[in-house]
């Protein structure tokens, strides 16, 4: 059944900023999202590199020093926050998988259950 998740307010996400988000309850963080430029982009917490291991070092740690692009903690893979894609590191020309996301006229941030999967992007 496809239900809609509440994540959190677009104001909670400042710019520069990356939050990681578990809308299944599944016990750890599903997605993140990352403010960028105006805009908030939506990612599955999936590294392309092994197979969809979780890519933050601490909780809500998504993005390099200078908040320029995201990486992950396992081996430092950089990604473009806008498109997904590995631009260095051991997963180059790869993506990420992004999650339809959703902003109400009350400025809420909602994705769609179930979220989708590395598999469809990753076959
Ligand atoms: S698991 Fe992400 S870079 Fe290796």
């Amino acid at each position: 059944m496809n239900a809609h998740v509440r994540l959190c307010h677009a104001d909670e996400v400042p710019e520069g900023s990356s939050r990681g988000f578990d809308p299944a309850g599944s016990g750890r963080d599903a997605l993140f999202v990352v403010r960028r430029a105006s805009r908030v982009h939506a990612w599955l917490d999936a590294c392309p590199h092994w197979r969809g291991a979780p890519m933050a070092w601490r909780k809500d740690a998504y993005l390099s020093g200078d908040r320029t692009a995201i990486v992950c903690a396992a081996h430092g893979a950089r990604f473009d926050i806008a498109s997904g894609l590995c631009t260095l590191g051991p997963c180059l020309g790869q993506s990420l998988t992004r999650v339809p996301l959703i902003e109400n006229e009350s400025g809420e941030l909602l994705v769609q259950l179930p979220l989708p999967t590395f598999e469809e992007t990753n076959p």
